[in-house]
Protein backbone atom coordinates (compact mmCIF):
# COMPACT_ATOMS: atom_id res chain seq x y z
CA UNK A 1 0.00 0.00 0.00
CA UNK A 2 2.01 2.88 -1.74
CA UNK A 3 0.90 6.44 -0.54
CA UNK A 4 0.00 8.58 -3.17
CA UNK A 5 3.01 10.56 -4.11
CA UNK A 6 1.08 12.54 -7.30
CA UNK A 7 -1.89 14.01 -7.73
CA UNK A 8 -3.63 15.64 -10.54
CA UNK A 9 -6.75 17.57 -10.85
CA UNK A 10 -8.48 18.06 -14.02
CA UNK A 11 -11.23 21.01 -13.88
CA UNK A 12 -13.22 22.49 -17.11
CA UNK A 13 -13.89 26.15 -16.21
CA UNK A 14 -11.43 28.41 -14.59
CA UNK A 15 -14.38 30.16 -12.10
CA UNK A 16 -15.07 26.41 -11.26
CA UNK A 17 -10.84 26.14 -10.38
CA UNK A 18 -10.24 29.69 -9.33
CA UNK A 19 -10.93 29.69 -5.68
CA UNK A 20 -9.29 26.53 -4.99
CA UNK A 21 -6.35 27.67 -6.74
CA UNK A 22 -6.34 30.90 -4.47
CA UNK A 23 -6.86 29.88 -1.74
CA UNK A 24 -4.27 27.07 -1.70
CA UNK A 25 -1.58 29.57 -3.61
CA UNK A 26 -1.18 27.05 -6.88
CA UNK A 27 1.69 28.55 -8.89
CA UNK A 28 1.02 28.55 -12.83
CA UNK A 29 3.29 26.49 -14.45
CA UNK A 30 4.84 28.40 -17.44
CA UNK A 31 4.08 26.82 -20.93
CA UNK A 32 4.61 23.13 -20.75
CA UNK A 33 1.86 21.70 -23.07
CA UNK A 34 2.32 22.42 -26.35
CA UNK A 35 1.25 26.27 -27.42
CA UNK A 36 -1.62 24.96 -30.23
CA UNK A 37 -3.21 24.26 -27.06
CA UNK A 38 -5.53 25.98 -24.27
CA UNK A 39 -4.59 23.92 -21.08
CA UNK A 40 -2.83 25.18 -18.17
CA UNK A 41 -1.35 23.82 -15.44
CA UNK A 42 -1.16 24.66 -12.01
CA UNK A 43 1.28 23.40 -9.03
CA UNK A 44 1.57 22.86 -5.02
CA UNK A 45 4.06 20.73 -3.01
CA UNK A 46 1.58 19.51 0.05
CA UNK A 47 3.26 17.83 2.41
CA UNK A 48 5.11 15.35 -0.05
CA UNK A 49 2.34 15.13 -2.53
CA UNK A 50 3.11 16.62 -5.86
CA UNK A 51 -0.44 18.09 -7.05
CA UNK A 52 -1.31 19.64 -10.45
CA UNK A 53 -4.69 21.64 -11.46
CA UNK A 54 -4.98 21.01 -15.19
CA UNK A 55 -7.88 24.00 -16.39
CA UNK A 56 -8.98 22.68 -19.86
CA UNK A 57 -8.18 26.71 -20.60
CA UNK A 58 -9.67 28.88 -23.74
CA UNK A 59 -10.74 28.02 -26.27
CA UNK A 60 -8.89 29.87 -29.13
CA UNK A 61 -11.82 30.63 -31.46
CA UNK A 62 -14.63 31.32 -28.67
CA UNK A 63 -12.96 32.75 -26.06
CA UNK A 64 -14.46 31.15 -23.29
CA UNK A 65 -13.49 27.77 -21.18
CA UNK A 66 -12.88 24.60 -22.94
CA UNK A 67 -15.90 22.76 -21.45
CA UNK A 68 -17.37 19.16 -22.61
CA UNK A 69 -15.74 15.66 -23.48
CA UNK A 70 -13.11 16.65 -26.52
CA UNK A 71 -10.88 18.73 -24.10
CA UNK A 72 -11.53 16.61 -20.78
CA UNK A 73 -9.72 13.95 -23.38
CA UNK A 74 -7.10 15.62 -24.05
CA UNK A 75 -6.53 17.15 -20.74
CA UNK A 76 -6.44 13.52 -19.14
CA UNK A 77 -4.38 12.54 -21.56
CA UNK A 78 -1.63 15.09 -21.39
CA UNK A 79 -1.91 14.48 -17.56
CA UNK A 80 -0.77 10.77 -17.55
CA UNK A 81 2.05 12.12 -20.12
CA UNK A 82 3.44 14.81 -17.97
CA UNK A 83 2.89 13.90 -14.77
CA UNK A 84 2.13 10.11 -14.50
CA UNK A 85 -0.33 10.44 -11.53
CA UNK A 86 -0.47 7.84 -9.09
CA UNK A 87 -4.77 9.51 -8.69
CA UNK A 88 -6.85 11.79 -11.22
CA UNK A 89 -9.29 13.79 -9.66
CA UNK A 90 -12.20 15.32 -12.17
CA UNK A 91 -13.69 18.19 -10.21
CA UNK A 92 -16.52 20.89 -11.27
CA UNK A 93 -19.67 21.10 -11.12
CA UNK A 94 -23.15 18.64 -11.92
CA UNK A 95 -26.73 18.91 -11.95
CA UNK A 96 -28.50 16.80 -9.36
CA UNK A 97 -32.06 16.01 -8.43
CA UNK A 98 -34.08 17.22 -5.95
CA UNK A 99 -36.22 14.41 -5.66
CA UNK A 100 -33.21 11.83 -4.74
CA UNK A 101 -31.91 14.25 -2.33
CA UNK A 102 -29.91 16.84 -4.25
CA UNK A 103 -29.30 20.35 -2.95
CA UNK A 104 -27.80 23.63 -4.54
CA UNK A 105 -24.18 23.56 -3.01
CA UNK A 106 -23.79 19.40 -2.51
CA UNK A 107 -20.35 18.22 -3.35
CA UNK A 108 -20.88 14.29 -4.29
CA UNK A 109 -18.04 11.54 -4.82
CA UNK A 110 -18.23 9.57 -7.57
CA UNK A 111 -19.35 6.25 -7.29
CA UNK A 112 -18.66 2.46 -8.59
CA UNK A 113 -18.25 3.87 -12.59
CA UNK A 114 -19.17 6.68 -14.52
CA UNK A 115 -21.40 6.21 -17.53
CA UNK A 116 -22.50 8.22 -21.07
CA UNK A 117 -25.73 9.26 -21.06
CA UNK A 118 -26.11 10.27 -24.73
CA UNK A 119 -23.69 7.96 -27.05
CA UNK A 120 -26.64 5.92 -27.91
CA UNK A 121 -25.72 3.17 -30.45
CA UNK A 122 -28.04 1.06 -30.79
CA UNK A 123 -25.92 -1.78 -32.47
CA UNK A 124 -24.59 -5.10 -30.95
CA UNK A 125 -22.11 -4.57 -28.52
CA UNK A 126 -21.78 -0.46 -29.57
CA UNK A 127 -24.73 -0.06 -27.15
CA UNK A 128 -22.82 -1.17 -23.80
CA UNK A 129 -19.81 0.27 -25.07
CA UNK A 130 -21.24 3.70 -25.71
CA UNK A 131 -22.13 4.09 -22.30
CA UNK A 132 -18.81 3.33 -21.09
CA UNK A 133 -19.41 2.76 -17.62
CA UNK A 134 -15.70 3.27 -16.88
CA UNK A 135 -14.55 2.88 -13.22
CA UNK A 136 -13.81 4.78 -10.48
CA UNK A 137 -12.21 3.85 -7.22
CA UNK A 138 -14.22 3.36 -3.91
CA UNK A 139 -13.48 6.24 -2.11
CA UNK A 140 -16.60 5.72 0.57
CA UNK A 141 -14.71 5.91 2.93
CA UNK A 142 -13.13 9.33 2.38
CA UNK A 143 -16.87 10.16 1.58
CA UNK A 144 -17.86 9.07 4.92
CA UNK A 145 -15.39 10.95 6.79
CA UNK A 146 -15.64 14.07 5.00
CA UNK A 147 -19.44 14.39 4.99
CA UNK A 148 -19.79 13.72 1.02
CA UNK A 149 -22.70 12.28 -0.40
CA UNK A 150 -21.89 9.29 -3.01
CA UNK A 151 -23.55 9.32 -6.52
CA UNK A 152 -23.18 7.54 -9.65
CA UNK A 153 -21.66 10.14 -12.08
CA UNK A 154 -23.62 10.38 -15.69
CA UNK A 155 -21.75 12.42 -18.36
CA UNK A 156 -22.82 13.78 -21.76
CA UNK A 157 -22.17 16.60 -23.91
CA UNK A 158 -25.24 18.82 -23.39
CA UNK A 159 -25.98 21.23 -20.60
CA UNK A 160 -29.80 20.75 -21.03
CA UNK A 161 -31.90 17.42 -21.19
CA UNK A 162 -33.44 15.21 -23.67
CA UNK A 163 -36.42 12.93 -22.74
CA UNK A 164 -34.02 10.07 -23.76
CA UNK A 165 -31.26 11.66 -21.33
CA UNK A 166 -32.82 11.41 -18.91
CA UNK A 167 -34.51 7.63 -19.76
CA UNK A 168 -30.57 6.65 -19.50
CA UNK A 169 -29.91 8.78 -16.45
CA UNK A 170 -32.64 7.51 -14.26
CA UNK A 171 -31.54 3.79 -14.55
CA UNK A 172 -29.06 4.96 -11.54
CA UNK A 173 -29.51 6.44 -8.09
CA UNK A 174 -28.27 8.67 -7.04
CA UNK A 175 -26.92 10.43 -9.80
CA UNK A 176 -25.22 13.18 -11.14
CA UNK A 177 -25.18 14.74 -14.47
CA UNK A 178 -21.87 16.89 -15.40
CA UNK A 179 -19.82 17.05 -19.02
CA UNK A 180 -16.25 15.49 -18.63
CA UNK A 181 -16.28 12.77 -16.16
CA UNK A 182 -16.49 9.65 -18.64
CA UNK A 183 -14.14 11.12 -20.90
CA UNK A 184 -11.49 11.10 -18.56
CA UNK A 185 -12.39 7.85 -16.92
CA UNK A 186 -11.90 6.46 -20.27
CA UNK A 187 -8.17 8.02 -20.23
CA UNK A 188 -7.38 6.60 -16.50
CA UNK A 189 -8.93 3.64 -17.30
CA UNK A 190 -6.34 2.96 -20.47
CA UNK A 191 -2.98 3.47 -18.50
CA UNK A 192 -4.94 2.13 -15.16
CA UNK A 193 -4.91 5.16 -13.44
CA UNK A 194 -6.82 5.22 -10.44
CA UNK A 195 -9.79 7.74 -10.67
CA UNK A 196 -12.59 9.80 -9.18
CA UNK A 197 -14.90 12.47 -9.60
CA UNK A 198 -15.94 15.51 -7.24
CA UNK A 199 -18.89 17.38 -8.17
CA UNK A 200 -20.67 20.55 -7.05
CA UNK A 201 -24.41 20.99 -7.60
CA UNK A 202 -25.49 23.82 -9.46
CA UNK A 203 -28.86 23.52 -10.40
CA UNK A 204 -31.93 20.67 -9.85
CA UNK A 205 -32.93 18.77 -13.06
CA UNK A 206 -35.71 18.08 -12.05
CA UNK A 207 -37.60 21.58 -11.09
CA UNK A 208 -38.87 24.40 -13.19
CA UNK A 209 -36.13 26.85 -13.28
CA UNK A 210 -34.13 27.11 -16.75
CA UNK A 211 -30.69 25.01 -16.36
CA UNK A 212 -28.72 27.73 -17.78
CA UNK A 213 -30.08 30.82 -15.50
CA UNK A 214 -29.30 28.14 -12.64
CA UNK A 215 -26.00 27.29 -13.41
CA UNK A 216 -24.80 30.69 -13.91
CA UNK A 217 -27.09 32.05 -10.71
CA UNK A 218 -25.31 29.34 -8.56
CA UNK A 219 -21.90 28.82 -10.15
CA UNK A 220 -19.91 30.76 -7.32
CA UNK A 221 -22.10 28.93 -4.87
CA UNK A 222 -21.24 25.84 -6.01
CA UNK A 223 -17.60 26.44 -6.88
CA UNK A 224 -17.18 27.67 -3.20
CA UNK A 225 -18.73 24.80 -1.87
CA UNK A 226 -16.26 22.54 -4.01
CA UNK A 227 -13.41 24.38 -2.99
CA UNK A 228 -14.06 23.58 0.75
CA UNK A 229 -13.97 20.15 -0.16
CA UNK A 230 -11.07 19.67 -2.02
CA UNK A 231 -9.44 21.70 0.48
CA UNK A 232 -10.38 18.65 2.81
CA UNK A 233 -10.22 16.02 0.40
CA UNK A 234 -6.19 17.07 -0.45
CA UNK A 235 -5.72 17.25 3.72
CA UNK A 236 -7.17 13.80 3.90
CA UNK A 237 -4.91 12.28 0.62
CA UNK A 238 -1.77 13.04 2.95
CA UNK A 239 0.09 10.12 3.75
CA UNK A 240 -2.61 7.68 2.63
CA UNK A 241 -2.63 4.86 -0.27
CA UNK A 242 -5.63 4.54 -2.77
CA UNK A 243 -7.06 1.10 -0.91
CA UNK A 244 -7.46 4.03 2.10
CA UNK A 245 -9.63 6.84 0.51
N1 LIG B 1 -22.77 21.21 -14.97
C1 LIG B 1 -23.51 21.83 -14.07
N2 LIG B 1 -24.82 21.55 -14.22
C2 LIG B 1 -24.91 20.71 -15.27
C3 LIG B 1 -25.98 20.05 -15.91
N3 LIG B 1 -27.24 20.20 -15.52
N4 LIG B 1 -25.69 19.24 -16.96
C4 LIG B 1 -24.42 19.08 -17.37
N5 LIG B 1 -23.37 19.68 -16.79
C5 LIG B 1 -23.61 20.48 -15.74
Amino acid sequence: MKPIERVVIIMAMKQEAQPLIEEYSFHKLPKIFDVELPMEAYHIDKEGIDITIILNGRDRDFQLDSVATQPATLAAFLAVQHFKPDLIINAGTAGGFAQRGSEIGDVYVSNRYIRYHDRRIPLPGFDKYGMGNYPCINASKLANVLDMKLANVSTGNSLDITPTDLAIINIETPVVKEMEAAAIAWIAHLYHIPFMAVKSITDLIDNDQAVEEEFIENLAIASNNLKKKMFSIIDYLVGKSIEEL
